[in-house]
């Protein structure tokens, strides 16, 4: 029973050590940033669920620490794309920093753990617990990140878009001409939508 406990605090212990590395590298990343609010907006996510938020419910990077994971891989697949892209892409790096981590900061404070009775191995009922959403501020997803990162930091266009539209065809029917629009006139917010794709479907996460 012992062992049985070890176990469990071990890798509870790996899981925040594993977390706070993901935090200190996001961090080191988005200090890189230098923008009038940068320090305000940083202060915010210390403060949020942001660093041990899962990046979905059910699906990809659904675990604590989720969050911090996605957005670092959705930069590294989006500066690795901009460097290889078949088109010249002329945008700052701290564009690059600003859309890739924070493309998802909509998903702040937005979930909750919730609990469910559930069968163990011994066909014992237990308590399980599982995320769900509780969305405290119910603004959308693209646009919401959009409108919480403005109350901090300004954004330029190419940012707006990218972010804003980084959901790409999975958003309503009604918005895919506005999407396409905005990748001809901002291949970056393109870029993004496929590296959001590549994070989730490649990696899991
Ligand atoms: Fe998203
Ligand atoms: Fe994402």
């Amino acid at each position: 029973m012992l062992d049985f406990l070890n176990y469990y605090l071990y890798n509870g212990q790996r899981k925040k050590k594993g977390n706070q590395k993901m935090k200190d590298e996001f961090l080191e990343i988005l200090k890189q940033v230098k923008r009038e609010g940068i320090e305000q907006l940083i202060n915010f996510l210390e403060k949020s669920d942001f660093f041990i938020a899962p990046a979905s419910t059910r699906f990809h990077g659904n675990h604590e620490g989720g969050l911090v994971e996605h957005s670092i891989k959705v930069y590294e697949i989006l500066k690795h794309k901009v460097q290889n892209c078949i088109q010249t892409i002329e945008i700052p790096e701290e564009s690059i920093i600003i859309i890739g981590l924070l493309h998802d900061i909509c998903k702040t404070n937005f979930y909750k753990i919730d609990y469910r009775n559930a069968k163990n191995a011994l066909g014992v009922w237990e308590k399980v617990p599982y995320y769900t959403v509780e969305d405290t501020i119910p603004y959308g997803h693209g646009e919401k990140s959009v409108m919480m990162l403005t109350e901090y930091i300004k954004l330029t266009p190419e940012e707006k878009y990218a972010i804003r539209w980084h959901m790409g065809y999975t958003e309503p029917k009604e918005n895919y001409n506005a999407i396409g629009a905005s990748y001809t006139k901002y291949p970056i917010a393109l870029l993004t939508h496929e590296a959001d794709l590549e994070a989730t479907y490649l990696f899991g996460i």
